[in-house]
């Protein structure tokens, strides 16, 4: 069996890589290295012993992309391609647009001219915004969008309404809440451009002495300490939930032509737990205060998980202990 996997040399893609590699899977990585560097393919090979093919183009490449699917016959399709950065998106929209949606479209046509089925689709809790209910479950109405990058998945989910609903072709969308952590090789992990926007990333920094202090944003949230609450999910943990889907489709499991599900612990963990469960995971205290809430933030996300429990036979496994003690060790790789 064979699988593509687009956007395979950043931070999910690569952890999934690993683990199709892992599972036996042949896998095709197409990357233009955008924001993701060419050392990743030999990391993946040193942990599995296997390197993947690599094409290293842009999928706003229409040709390219036709000749791709024209010339390789794969099994499925896992799409994770995009640019991802909320804040660049803001300032940026029709670069997010163009960027996410046109890869998308172009990957999607390609796939019907060369008639080849089966895609996963890399959504996202952002599509709930704030829910209403927790934990959310897929049936949770879809908010209008906070940012451009929100509004990528929201529409890109439309976008595979539409074309599951026309022509023959399989999908499932998993919505992931907040992946964090790396592979416990220390070999693969989050490589954010600048100073990185996400927590965990600004919690390691901060430990290896990158920066000074972590901003807790906000502690008057109505939850209980007043840090807001994520549902943090060990990517490798994630990475197996696309092996998963993937075989569903395959084998023709697939209930209906476009599945959704909810990629989570369906644990939430409040800001001030993650840092209290990071110094118990590395024996290292953290520096932080609390400041202002950040513009855009809601007050909590965590995942029904039943349906991909159910449904899938998938369950994440590790806690967040190991996904802060692994991120901290490939923190400590980092030059
Ligand atoms: C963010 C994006 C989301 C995207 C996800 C990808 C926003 C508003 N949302 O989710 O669309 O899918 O990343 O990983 O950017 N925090 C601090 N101090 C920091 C950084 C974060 O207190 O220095 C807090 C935040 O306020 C939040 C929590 O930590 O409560 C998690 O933040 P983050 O890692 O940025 O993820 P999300 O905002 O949930």
């Amino acid at each position: 069996m064979k699988v593509l996997v687009t956007g395979g040399l950043g931070f999910i893609g690569s952890h999934t890589v690993v683990e199709l590699q892992n599972d036996g899977f042949k896998v095709v990585i197409i990357d233009n290295l955008s924001n993701s560097k060419i050392e990743v393919l030999e990391q993946i090979t040193s942990i599995t012993g296997i390197k993947p093919q690599f094409e290293e183009f842009n999928l706003l490449d229409k040709p390219k992309v036709e000749a791709f699917f024209n010339s390789n016959k794969v099994d499925g399709i896992i799409h994770f391609a995009a640019s991802k950065a909320v804040g660049e998106s803001v300032e940026r929209p029709l670069l997010y647009y163009n960027n996410n949606l046109g890869s998308l479209l172009n990957v999607l046509e390609a796939m019907l001219v060369s008639k080849q089925d089966n895609f996963i689709f890399s959504s996202s809790c952002t599509v709930y915004g704030q829910a209403d209910v927790m934990p959310i479950t897929e049936n949770a109405p879809i908010k209008p969008a906070e940012s451009p990058y929100g509004n990528t998945k929201k529409i890109a989910e439309d976008i595979l309404n539409d074309t599951t609903n026309a022509h023959s072709l399989n999908a499932i969308a998993l919505r992931y809440f907040n992946p964090i952590g790396a592979h416990p090789s220390a070999k693969i992990g989050e490589l954010p451009i600048g100073v990185p926007q996400n927590l965990i990333p600004y919690v390691t920094q901060t430990a290896a002495g990158i920066h000074e202090q972590l901003s807790v944003f906000g502690d008057d949230y109505p939850t209980p300490d007043g840090t807001a609450i994520r549902d943090y999910i060990h990517v490798v943990d994630l990475a197996k939930a696309h092996i998963v889907a993937l075989k569903r489709l395959i084998e023709n499991k697939n209930k209906t032509a476009l599945e959704f599900f909810n990629i989570g612990t369906g644990k939430g963990s409040s800001v001030l737990d993650v840092i209290y469960a990071f110094e118990k995971a590395t024996n290292k205290k953290l520096n932080y205060k609390i400041v202002p809430r950040r513009a855009g933030d809601i007050t909590e996300a965590y995942a029904d998980t039943t349906l991909a429990n159910t449904e899938l036979g998938w369950k994440s496994e590790k806690s967040l202990e190991d996904a802060l003690g692994d991120a901290w060790r490939w923190q400590l790789q980092q030059k």
